[in-house]
């Protein structure tokens, strides 16, 4: 047909050469997704099983990143999350109703346990948050409406590696499903799926992205039972992500093993010179002896990420602990971890019963790509400064 100008902003004939290939997933921007015609309109959100449909079930660039980290969980499907923490709440929605029973680790990442207290006891579920290191003891705390097991290993700032496998056994002779919290490995350095877990999600905010620029998440299941009951909730919820940020994700993939090697390396280096510190009094890196947990970390997985804390001596006060943050010039402080700047973080733990007495004496370090002598000659300075002031 004849077309008015303005509808050719719409509608074009213009025609561009085929056959393009590049190294890149494209980005796809949608919202709206074609139908070849009126029959073929679903809102079913399975694209596996239906097909493109909505935007908010993925265009092919968010796909790509799913299947790609599928590939490399070993899973049956991955939905991504616009963050880890939306991956977190995705999971307790989709697997939790009112009368069931969750248990928790207490060393789980923050925003999950006031997700638990503020949402999921308002909504009926029964929490027990339990000690990351109980393993197999963990039977003692399942009852007949124990329907999910939240694993985190190792745990978020105290670093208890748990035993997973022990935990997963018990859990499944109680017909509960085990998750896990797979950030700190980057869903390669522990295979979780091997290890008895059911569902994995990952803040790929973090060594996935890798650059501090991008929020995003992910759920991975072992059973295509599983994947219905997440893919439902997650239609519902309307959890859409921006396939811009799974671009970046999916480029930091192709570097992510050499920043995970060069950042293991340094973070060894830099944990065991640590060690030696006459202000630190333990070094909770999971690779060393002094972290709890460490057997099973040797045990269960084929590296070190580049997080881990350090527990200053007793006699530090809150404002020396402070002040050897501030003291620090290549480490920066902010929250989030796994891309190239390091970062100090203090941390908080007077009043906690329930966590080990670290009191305010914790600091956790994200290891970057930083020179390691000049990573260390920067703690030594700070260190230095602090120890000073004594
Ligand atoms: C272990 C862990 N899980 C989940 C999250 C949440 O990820 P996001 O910041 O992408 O929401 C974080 C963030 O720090 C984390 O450390």
């Amino acid at each position: 047909m004849q077309k008015h100008w303005k509808t050719r902003l719409i509608h074009t004939d213009a025609r561009i050469p085929e056959g393009f290939r590049g190294l890149n997933v494209a980005v796809h921007r949608a919202s709206t997704t074609l139908f070849s015609d009126a029959a073929a309109v679903t809102d079913q959100w399975d694209v596996h099983e239906v097909g493109y449909s909505y935007g908010l079930y993925g265009t092919p660039t968010v796909q790509e990143l799913a299947a790609r980290i599928c590939e490399l969980e070993g899973g049956h499907r991955t939905l991504i999350t616009p963050g880890g923490q939306s991956a977190i709440s995705l999971v307790q929605l989709a697997f939790l109703k009112a009368g069931d029973h969750v248990l928790m680790p207490e060393s789980v990442y923050g925003p999950n346990r006031s997700f638990a207290h503020r949402v999921l006891r308002k909504f009926g579920v029964e929490i027990t948050f339990y000690d990351p290191l109980i393993g197999a003891g963990i039977e003692s705390l399942i009852r007949p409406i124990t329907k999910l097991i939240w694993c985190e290993s190792p745990g978020s700032i105290t670093m208890e590696v748990q035993d997973v496998p022990a935990i997963a056994a018990v859990a499944h002779a109680h017909h509960a499903l085990v998750v896990l919290d797979n950030t700190w490995s980057a869903g390669v350095l522990f295979d979780a799926f091997a290890h008895g877990v059911d569902i994995t999600m990952q803040a790929l905010t973090k060594y996935v992205g890798g650059h501090s620029d991008l929020l995003l998440g992910s759920i991975t299941v072992k059973d295509p039972k599983l994947w219905e009951q997440v893919g439902a909730t997650q239609q519902v919820v309307g959890l859409a992500v921006s396939p811009d940020d799974c671009s970046l994700a999916l480029r930091g993939l192709k570097t992510m093993a050499v920043r995970l090697q060069a950042i293991e390396q340094s973070a060894r280096q830099i944990a065991d010179w640590l060690g030696g510190r006459p202000e630190v009094e333990r070094v909770l890196h999971p690779a060393l002896e002094s972290c709890p947990g460490h057997q099973f970390w040797g045990r269960d997985f084929s590296g070190s990420a580049g997080v881990f804390s350090i527990v200053f001596r007793q006699e530090f006060t809150k404002e020396q602990v402070h002040a050897f943050v501030n003291s620090l010039e290549l480490f920066e402080i902010g929250y989030s971890w796994g891309g190239v700047t390091s970062l100090a973080v203090a941390y908080d733990f007077a009043g906690w019963t329930s966590r080990p007495g670290y009191g305010h004496r914790i600091v956790r370090l994200n290891i970057g790509l930083e020179d390691t002598a000049d990573l260390i000659a920067d703690l030594g300075n700070a260190l230095a400064t602090v120890a000073a002031s004594i």
